[in-house]
Parts: C-alpha cells; sequence; structure tokens
C-alpha cells in the first residue's frame, strides 16, 4: 500500500505589493538559486473561496502536473533540491496540482501552488515543519508562496526568509474581496521576468522601492484599525505605483486589458457614489476589489453589467494550507 498527501491551499493577495527581489546582478543569480528575497515589504490576505489541491506521492524522479499538464522540470529543480536537504531525504516526488480558479493569469496561483507543495512533501517524508520553515522553503518557489502558508492576514518584510501571520482570518470577517477576471488566458510575462525587467530597466526603481517601504507603515495601521478607507488607498497607490513602474521598463511592460481599465473605472465611480470598492492588480489583467460584506451585491452587480465574460469569484480572509494523509 502506498501513501499519499494532499493539502489544499489559497492564494496570496498582497495588498502591499512584493515587486523586485534583493541585490543588484547577484539578486539574477540568487533567484536562479531559488533565493527570492523581495526587495518591498508585502502585506497580504489569504483568500478563502479559491484554492490549489496538490497531491503528492513518492516516484522515482521529480515530477509536477498542472491541471493534468507536465511542468517544465527546470522551474521546479531548486525548490526540490532545497527542499530534501532540509528534510535530510532522499525521496522524490510525483505531484499533481488543480486550481479551481484560472492559472498563471496573475491570480497567485504560484503562492498556493508552491505553499502546497512544500507542505505536502514534507507530509510525505513525515516531517510536520512548522509554518514558518514551510515558508522560507515555499519561498524557494516564488516569495508570495511565503505568505500562503498562513492564514489571514500575512507580512512578508523586505529582505526575509519567511513571512508571518499578523492576524488570523477571524480578525476581519466582514471584509470581501471580489475577484474579477478579466480573462482566462495565461498571462505574456511571468511575474519573474516582468520584475527582473522593471529593476534593471525602470528609472523609477529606487523611488518604488523607497514608496514600498513608506506604505507599508500606513497600510499596517489602517489594517490594526479595519479601516477600509485608509488601507484602501495604501492599496490603490501600492498597485499603481508597482504598473507605473514597469510601465517605465525598456520595454514598458502592460498587463491591463481594456476591461482591466473598465473596472479600475467603476470601482473609481462606486467610490465617488460613497461605495468603498477598492482595486488592486497583480501581474495580469485580473481586478480583486476589496470592500465589506454589506457592499458585495451592490458591486457584483455594478461589475457584472459591464461586460457578459467577467467573472466575478467573491473571496474572505482565507485559513492555512491543510494537509491529510491517504493511503492508496
Ligand atoms: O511570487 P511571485 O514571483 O509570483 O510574484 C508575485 C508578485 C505580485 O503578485 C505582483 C505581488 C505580490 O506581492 O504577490
Amino acid at each position: 500500500m502506498s501513501v499519499e498527501v494532499v493539502c489544499r491551499a489559497s492564494p496570496s493577495l498582497a495588498l502591499i505589493k512584493y515587486w523586485g527581489k534583493t541585490g543588484g546582478g547577484e539578486a539574477r543569480r540568487r533567484s536562479r538559486r531559488g533565493d527570492n528575497r523581495p526587495a518591498t515589504p508585502s502585506l497580504a490576505v489569504t483568500l478563502g473561496g479559491v484554492s490549489t489541491e496538490t497531491r503528492v506521492r513518492e516516484a522515482e524522479r521529480d515530477e509536477v502536473y498542472l491541471d493534468g499538464v507536465l511542468q517544465d522540470a527546470e522551474r521546479f529543480a531548486v525548490f526540490f533540491e532545497r527542499l530534501r536537504r532540509h528534510l535530510g531525504t532522499g525521496l522524490h516526488f510525483r505531484a499533481e496540482s488543480h486550481n479551481d480558479f484560472p492559472s498563471a493569469a496573475g491570480l497567485a496561483s504560484s503562492s498556493s501552488g508552491f505553499a502546497a507543495l512544500a507542505a505536502a512533501c514534507s507530509r510525505l517524508a513525515g516531517r510536520e515543519l512548522p509554518a514558518g520553515e514551510l515558508s522560507d522553503l515555499a519561498r524557494t518557489g516564488s516569495a508570495s508562496a511565503a505568505r500562503s502558508l498562513f492564514g489571514g492576514f500575512v507580512l512578508l518584510p523586505a529582505g526575509a526568509r519567511r513571512a508571518r501571520a499578523l492576524w488570523g482570518p477571524e480578525f476581519w470577517p466582514e471584509l470581501r474581496i471580489l475577484v474579477a477576471v478579466v480573462t482566462r488566458a495565461a498571462k505574456p510575462i511571468s511575474s519573474r521576468q516582468a520584475m527582473e525587467a522593471t529593476r534593471t530597466g525602470s528609472p523609477y526603481y529606487r523611488q518604488w522601492l523607497k514608496s514600498s517601504a513608506a506604505l507599508l507603515p500606513r497600510a499596517l495601521e489602517a489594517l490594526e484599525r479595519r479601516d477600509l478607507e485608509q488601507l484602501g488607498e495604501a492599496v490603490l497607490l501600492s498597485y499603481s505605483r508597482m504598473h507605473a513602474a514597469m510601465l517605465s521598463a525598456s520595454p514598458p511592460i502592460l498587463y491591463w486589458l481594456p476591461l482591466t481599465v473598465a473596472v479600475i473605472d467603476a470601482c473609481r465611480r462606486l467610490r465617488q457614489e460613497g461605495i468603498g470598492a477598492w482595486e488592486t492588480i497583480d501581474a495580469g489583467p485580473q481586478v480583486k476589489v476589496l470592500c465589506l460584506e454589506r457592499d458585495l451585491e451592490r458591486i457584483r452587480r455594478r461589475l457584472g453589467g459591464l461586460d457578459s465574460s467577467l467573472e466575478l469569484l467573491p473571496c474572505y480572509p482565507g485559513p492555512a494550507p491543510r494537509c491529510e494523509v491517504r493511503e492508496r
């Protein structure tokens, strides 16, 4: 009888964005070695309502399937090497992963994907590592994955190797995040490449780093008071400045589509009408709208009226990854 571990993890949505890795040319070399330490602090909420489910069992060699498609081994090599070293095991892993939301389209599927993978492989190797250690391992795959090891509200400081939980999901039960899926198509350029292109090609990169460091305390203070308006203002500045830095790279990087801009505009109008709808955008065209439960339906109706192809996924502060060991 063989054993399989099934882990479910939720993506991490940054309110204050991570964009750029620490160090100069060294950063690129370290990124290849999976160091992935963020040059900006990020503050995130783990999204309940959407998740990645990853099943892992022992195999002859490492293989990762995403929605049935075998993934490029290179993308996972450093992660698995570091995981084995950390666990002191010679095991190899076959992982099958499914997202119940669009993959590689700027919905942070790499965050939930690597978080679930780190947790599942460790359990299969017979270890129940503390979330902090798993966070450090998941960072090897993608820095945002370091945050997905925790539920609720999570901080990944600049330069840090692991994230930490600030408050659990119960801290702000009325908060909702309406994910507006503009397209299910994969993004044209990975966040890894776009980040490096911004660091090397944008004349505003240093300003972006400075501005992120200044936004964090503002956002933290607002979050602590559960003040959506104050938090929303910092959220808006963080994503706008991140995309402004990308747009000033050479060649410029633009993830937005016409419908992305239509959603931004609808949120602005809603705010003018006194409804708290605060949008944020990651490395892709999708828009995530922060609001309170009482306003969700109204915002949903408004965005739903923009275009019949717009898919709307209501999310809320979600849990940490859950794992189960099954006999096959
Ligand atoms: O962790 P990565 O390499 O997928 O990069 C994530 C970058 C953003 O999603 C745009 C911002 C963030 O903090 O999650």
